[in-house]
């Protein structure tokens, strides 16, 4: 594919501590960061601002076709309700279709001049980046993960339960799973890598000694 640059992709359920390890991994290794959970939720709150419904495709393919960085500015695309959202918009064709150039491009040709990229998401190692040097399927168990997003959201949204956000997890896994186009799925040659009982720390180290191998055999 002429893609001469390093690419590790991450990919796995919301909450699996993909993003945590991917911010690890692109400080350690010099490699740029794409966190791709960021084109659908801005997409979906680009939507949402304008009293829009998410689940609306010919307004959430324009959306995404129109996708600028700049327009989020100030924007809070963390909140699960965006999160929710994100994930109906990421079950439309048009709007995967639309977000995939870019994407691409950043793995091919990162910014900064870095050797390589680093991209999270559903789709990096079967869809996006199908020749990524190394893939990382991650995982944790419902409840762990519950866990994790909970402590993250407490302190904006003291009220949130986290059985709440338990059901929302859930259901967000099964359309993101379910979907047509670009399924939540491991690629065939991934490394699984569950982090339910293993702190960041152990989860980095385990990412590392996998890169590490690939890195020595390139
Ligand atoms: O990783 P995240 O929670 O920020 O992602 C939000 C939603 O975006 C997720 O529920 C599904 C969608 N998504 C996707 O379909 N493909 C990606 N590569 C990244 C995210």
């Amino acid at each position: 594919s002429g893609n001469s640059s390093i690419v590790v992709a991450l990919d796995g359920p919301a909450a699996s501590g993909k993003g945590t390890l991917a911010r690890l991994i692109s400080d350690h290794y010099g490699l740029a960061y794409l966190d791709t959970g960021t084109l659908y939720r801005g997409v979906a709150w680009l939507v949402m601002r304008e009293g829009g419904d998410p689940a609306d495709r010919e307004r959430a393919a324009a959306a995404a076709r129109d996708y600028a960085i700049e327009k989020l500015s100030g924007a809070d695309i963390r909140t699960k309700e965006v999160g929710a959202a994100a994930s109906v918009v990421a079950a439309n064709s048009e709007v995967r279709a639309a977000l995939l150039d870019f994407q691409r491009r950043f793995a091919e040709t990162p910014p900064k001049n870095a050797v390589g990229a680093v991209l999270d998401g559903r789709d990096i190692g079967t869809v996006v980046c199908p020749d990524a040097t190394v893939k990382f399927f991650v995982t944790a168990s419902p409840k762990t993960r519950a866990h994790r997003r909970w402590l993250e959201l407490i302190e904006a949204r003291p009220e949130l339960q986290e059985s709440e956000i338990y059901q929302d997890l859930l259901e967000r896994d099964a359309r993101d799973a379910a979907r047509d186009d670009a399924p939540m799925a491991a690629a065939q040659d991934a490394e699984l890598l569950d982090t339910t009982h293993l702190s960041i720390d152990a989860a980095f180290a385990a990412a590392r000694r996998v890169i590490d191998g690939v890195f020595r055999r390139c």
